[in-house]
C-alpha cells in the first residue's frame, strides 16, 4: 500500500490548520457578533470559551489523528477496537464536513464574484442602495453565482487532488502570509480614519449587561466554527502530524491566530464603517453592501476592496480546502480509490447539494425546508447539531474510551511536555470540556 503522507515541518502543519480555522467565520461572522453580543464583554467570553474548551478539543481531534494515522472514520474505527459504535463518530464528522462545504461553497462563490467586480471596479459611484440592488441582482442571476461556485469547488478540488504536501501545506504557506499582509495594510488603513476611536469603542468596550445564556451559546458556536472543531477537520490534519511535532503548541498557536485574525477583522471594519457613518449589520449585507460602499467613499479605495475581497476569497479557499480534505481522505482510504478520483468524486457530490444552497438563496425561491432557505438550514444544522455533539464526542472518546497511556504518549512527544501541563490538559478533557459543552449544548436545547 502506499505510504501514508505527513506534513514536512512544524510550521506546514500551523499553516494548514490555520489556514483551516481562518475564514469567512473570523472576517464577517465574528466582528458582527461581538459588535451585537456586548462587544469587550463577548470578547472575554470568547477569548474564555475557546481557551478553556476550544483548545483542549483540538488537540483530543490531533490525539485521534496522529493516534490511528487515519481519516476519522478509520481513526475510531482503529482506536476502538472491533464491534463498537465508535465509528459513527468519524461517518457524522465526514457528512459534516461535507453539509458544511455545501453552504460555505455558496459563499466563497459570492467572493470569488465580488473579487471579480471590484477589479472591474463595479461600484464606483454608486449609493448604498444601488450597492444593494447589484448584491440583489447578483445572488438572483441565473447563473453567475452557480458558475462561481463551481470554480471555487474546482480549485479546492485541484489543490487537494495534489496532495498532502505538495497540495495543502505548499498552497497554505503561500496563502497565509499572503492573508496576513492584507489584512495588516487594511488595518493601517483603517486605523488612519477619523471614526477609528468610535469603531474601537463598539468593538472593545464590554458591556457586561449582555452577557447571557444566549452570549454563551453564540460564543460557543462562533469558537467551533471558527476553530474547525467537533467534526473532523482537525482529526484529518492530525494525522499527517509526524511522532516528534509539539501538537499542543502547534494547537495553542492556532487558536491565538484565529482569535487575533477575527479581531483585526473587526478592526478593519468597524472604524471604517464609523468613520462613514453606516450603521454595521450583520453578515452578507456587512461584506458584500456595506463594505463596498465604504470602499468606495474612501481614498485609495479601488485598491482596497480588491484587497478585501483577495483576502477574503484566500481565506476561504484554505478552509474549502480543509473540508474537502475530509471527505477525500475518508474516500480514498475506506474505499481505496486515488486522491485524484476521491477529490472530483466529493467535489460532485458537494456540488448538487451546493447548488441546491445557492438557488435557495433567490428571491421567492421555493427552495425552503420549514420556513428555513436550505442555506440557513445547513447552517443551522451544522453549527447548532452536528458540531457541538461532535465536539462533545471527541472529548468522551479521548478522555473515557482511549488508554489513558496512549493520550499522555501522544501530549508528551517524546516528553517536551511538563508532567503537570500534561496532567492539567488531561483532566480538562475528561472533565471540564465535555460538562461545559454538555450544560451549553443542553441549555440551547431547553431554549427551544
Ligand atoms: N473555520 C472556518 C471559518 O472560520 O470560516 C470554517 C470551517 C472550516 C469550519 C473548516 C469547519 C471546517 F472543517
Amino acid at each position: 500500500m502506499k505510504q501514508r503522507e505527513n506534513f514536512g515541518s512544524k510550521l506546514g502543519i500551523i499553516m494548514a490548520t490555520a489556514g483551516s480555522a481562518l475564514g469567512l467565520g473570523n472576517i464577517y461572522r465574528f466582528p458582527c457578533e461581538a459588535g451585537a453580543n456586548g462587544g469587550g464583554a463577548f470578547l472575554i467570553v470568547y477569548l474564555a470559551i475557546a481557551l478553556v474548551i476550544g483548545t483542549p478539543l483540538m488537540i483530543s481531534e490531533f490525539v485521534i489523528g496522529r493516534r490511528s494515522h487515519s481519516n476519522p472514520i478509520g481513526a475510531f474505527r482503529l482506536l476502538s477496537g472491533k464491534r463498537n459504535v465508535w465509528p459513527v463518530v468519524g461517518y457524522l464528522g465526514v457528512l459534516c464536513a461535507f453539509l458544511i462545504l455545501a453552504f460555505y461553497t455558496t459563499v466563497a462563490g459570492w467572493t470569488l464574484g465580488y473579487l471579480g467586480k471590484s477589479v472591474a471596479n463595479h461600484f464606483a459611484g454608486q449609493d448604498l442602495g444601488q450597492i444593494q440592488a447589484q448584491f440583489t441582482a447578483f445572488t438572483n442571476h441565473p447563473w453567475l453565482p452557480l458558475l462561481c461556485q463551481m470554480l471555487f469547488l474546482a480549485m479546492t478540488a485541484f489543490v487537494v487532488a495534489r496532495g498532502v504536501k505538495n497540495g495543502i501545506e505548499r498552497w497554505s504557506k503561500i496563502l497565509m502570509p499572503m492573508l496576513l499582509v492584507i489584512m495588516v495594510v487594511l488595518c493601517v488603513k483603517s486605523l488612519t480614519l477619523s471614526g477609528a476611536g468610535d469603531g474601537l469603542r463598539f468593538l472593545f468596550r464590554p458591556d457586561f449587561s449582555k452577557i447571557d445564556g444566549h452570549v454563551l451559546i453564540s460564543a460557543l458556536g462562533q469558537s467551533f466554527f471558527s476553530l474547525s472543531i467537533g467534526m473532523g477537520a482537525l482529526i484529518t490534519y492530525g494525522s499527517y502530524i509526524g511522532s516528534k511535532d509539539n501538537m499542543t503548541s502547534s494547537a495553542v498557536s492556532v487558536v491565538l491566530a484565529d482569535t487575533l485574525v477575527a479581531v483585526l477583522a473587526g478592526v478593519i471594519i468597524f472604524p471604517a464603517a464609523f468613520t462613514f457613518g453606516i450603521q454595521p449589520e450583520a453578515g452578507a449585507s456587512l461584506a458584500f453592501t456595506t463594505l463596498p460602499m465604504i470602499f468606495q467613499q474612501m481614498t485609495g479605495g479601488y485598491i482596497f476592496c480588491l484587497l478585501f475581497f483577495l483576502l477574503l476569497v484566500i481565506a476561504t479557499l484554505t478552509s474549502t480546502i480543509s473540508l474537502l480534505e475530509v471527505i477525500v481522505a475518508a474516500l480514498s482510504e475506506e474505499l481505496q480509490i486515488s486522491r485524484t478520483k476521491a477529490a472530483i468524486v466529493g467535489a460532485l457530490g458537494t456540488a448538487v447539494i451546493g447548488l441546491l444552497a445557492t438557488l435557495s438563496f433567490r428571491d421567492g425561491s421555493s427552495l425552503l425546508v420549514g420556513g428555513k432557505t436550505v442555506f440557513d438550514l445547513l447552517d443551522h444544522l451544522t453549527a447548532s447539531y452536528f458540531m457541538p455533539i461532535g465536539g462533545l464526542l471527541i472529548v468522551l472518546f479521548v478522555g473515557w474510551k482511549m488508554k489513558r497511556a496512549d493520550v499522555m504518549d501522544e501530549l508528551t512527544n517524546g516528553g517536551s511536555l511538563r508532567a503537570g501541563i500534561r496532567r492539567g490538559i488531561y483532566l480538562i478533557i475528561r472533565y471540564l470540556a465535555p460538562v461545559a459543552i454538555g450544560v451549553i449544548f443542553v441549555s440551547q436545547l431547553v431554549r427551544l
